[in-house]
Order: C-alpha cells, then structure tokens, then sequence
C-alpha cells in the first residue's frame, strides 16, 4: 500500500480546495470556527509533509522545530508576513501563497472603502439605522470628494494598481510612492513617482498596500500623519501593522487628517471596547479585502494546487520564497 502525505489544514476553505486535497493525501482538518490555538498547531504539525495554513496561524523557527518532517507550506493569502521566510528557505520549505487571484476584488473592497469614508456612507447607514433620519437638511453629513483629486499610493503592487485604474473613471489623479519609480504603472496609469513625504503632503487620499515587513512597520507614524493635509483620508488595505493606530487615533482626535478606513488593524481583530471604535470619522471592516465568494474559492483552490504540487516535487504556481529553487 501506498503512504499518502500527511496534511494539515488549520481552517475549512471554501470552494473544493478540501475536497481536492481529500483524495490526494491523508488530511487533517481543524474544523472549528476559529484560528487553530497555537499549542495545537505545534502538535498536529508533528508529524505532517504539508501545511495549509491561513494568515492567522504564526509560522516560525517554533514551528518548523515542532514539525520536523514538514517539506511544503502553502497559505490562503497573498500575504505571508506572518511566515518567517527565511527561515523556511533556510530549511528548503517552498511557501505557496495566492497572488493575483484577488488583485481585482481587493481592488474594489480597498476603493470602496475609500470611497465610502469620503463621501461618509458609513456614516449615513449609521445615522438612518439608529433613527435618527429627519426632515432633508442641507447640510447633513456633508463630506469630502473623490472625484478630480489626488490619490496616493503607498506601495503600487499589482493591488495598488488596480486602484489605480479604478480611481482613473474618477478623473482622480495618481502618486505612488515605491522605493524605485515603475515606469509600466506610469505609461500604463499615468501615475507619477513622488517620496513618500512628497506623497503624504500633495495627496487628498492616500492608500496603503505596501506589503509588512522590517522596514514598513508602522510607516504611516506620527510624522507621516502629521505630514498629510487636515482634509485627508488615509485608507489602509495592507496589514495592520503598516499604521500606528495610537498616532492615528490622536490625529483623527486631533484633525490633523480628516478621516481614515481601515480593511486591517494591529492587533486584528481590533477589540471591541477599542477608543478609534467611538470616533465618527473613523471607518473599519473586519479584513474584508478579498472577500468575495469567487475570490476567495479561487484563493483556496491555488493554496491546493501549490501545496500539491509541492509535495509531488514540482515547481509551485506561486511561490513566496522562490530562492528555495535555486
Ligand atoms: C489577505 O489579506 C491576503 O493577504 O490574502
Ligand atoms: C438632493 O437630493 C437634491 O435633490 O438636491
């Protein structure tokens, strides 16, 4: 009889990503309507050859050490920041992780949301909900414009650029700020290259989709907040951990910017008793990005094929750490 690899999927994905994974290997599944608590993470990944493993799960040297037969990590999402990948390339562990799948839905959530904060529909469906919708008034939750104004984006990946097209049919003009100008983003999107303080001071809206790591943790800080115009919106798509929420609550407080939306936060989920929570002008949906039924199937299923192909030896579709190969 043949051995079948053994997996560990540390949540249910939606679409047939399972299923497919069923008939390939021998799989474990942590079926419970929350993140797989760490001490059983460590101790189900005993004696495993692959991971399937979502943004919430921490993957280090504790683990790998934990897991000493693991070959393959694959992620539901684009971003990995919560996997030491050095550490796995260290080791010979291919990181499979789901770029462009969800580039377009991110896109819309992210636009959406900054779209929504400046013309402060949150706000409106707040108001009308606790009943509190009187006679028309003419100047009733009166708001900022997108239309003809200047976005910045921090970090013009190919999320970031896909904002940028949309924020184009709104006659909105385009900053980014990369640590290399990209000419591609400028002929394609007429976006021009600026510093990021450039960026934070000429910008009436800025987004965040640089992705976390050492040198982007809390890089909207006080200082960056303190740069941006007192009638800004600052939108963060990313990780949480790219804005320091104690400077941005302080701002917000304070009007040093006029409002801010968050798809993310640090810590995730933000606790409910959390003083942004009370501030009006201050928008946050529970890490929605990709959140649409096709994307994220479509998410679940590449996380599968990475991890199959993974642990048959072959190349992964999309690899995070493709210096294992080398
Ligand atoms: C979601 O945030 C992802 O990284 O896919
Ligand atoms: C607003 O609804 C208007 O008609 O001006």
């Amino acid at each position: 009889m043949q051995i079948r690899p053994k997996v560990l999927v540390t949540r249910r994905a939606p679409g047939r990503a399972i299923d497919i994974l069923e008939q390939l290997f021998e799989v474990d599944l942590w079926d419970e309507n929350r993140a797989m608590p760490r001490d059983r993470l460590l101790d189900q990944v005993r004696k495993v050859d692959g991971l399937y493993s979502m943004l919430t799960d921490v993957i280090d040297t504790e683990l790998f050490e934990a897991g000493p037969s693991l070959r393959v990590v694959s992620q539901m999402a684009v971003g990995v920041d919560n996997v030491d990948l050095a550490a796995a390339t260290r080791l010979g562990i291919p990181v499979g992780h789901t770029p462009d799948v969800l580039n377009e839905t991110t896109a819309d959530t992210i636009f959406g949301l900054l779209l929504a904060s400046v013309r402060r529909i949150g706000e409106g469906a707040a108001y009308v909900k606790a009943g509190r919708w009187g006679p028309w008034q003419p100047d009733l939750l009166l708001g900022g414009d997108l239309h003809h104004t200047t976005l910045g984006i921090v970090g013009m990946g190919r999320i970031g650029s896909a904002i940028a097209r949309r924020a184009r049919g709104f006659d909105v003009r385009v900053l980014y700020s990369n640590r290399r100008s990209d000419p591609e983003a400028e002929r394609e999107l007429g976006a021009h290259h600026r510093t990021l303080e450039d960026l934070l001071q000429e910008s009436d809206h800025v987004v965040v989709m640089a992705p976390l790591n050492a040198g982007t943790y809390h890089l909207i800080d006080e200082a960056a907040l303190r740069l941006m115009k007192p009638t800004a919106t600052l939108v963060n798509g990313s990780r949480g951990g790219l804005v320091d929420l104690v400077a941005l609550e302080r701002a917000l407080r304070e009007g040093w910017i006029a409002r801010a939306a968050l798809d993310v936060t640090e810590p995730e989920p933000i606790p409910a008793d959390h003083s942004l929570l009370m501030l009006e002008n201050c928008l946050i949906i529970p890490h929605l990005g990709s959140a649409s039924v096709a994307t994220r199937k479509a998410m679940a299923e590449l996380a599968a094929e990475n991890l199959i192909k993974g642990l048959e030896g072959r190349r992964m579709t999309a690899c995070a750490n493709p210096e294992v190969y080398e």
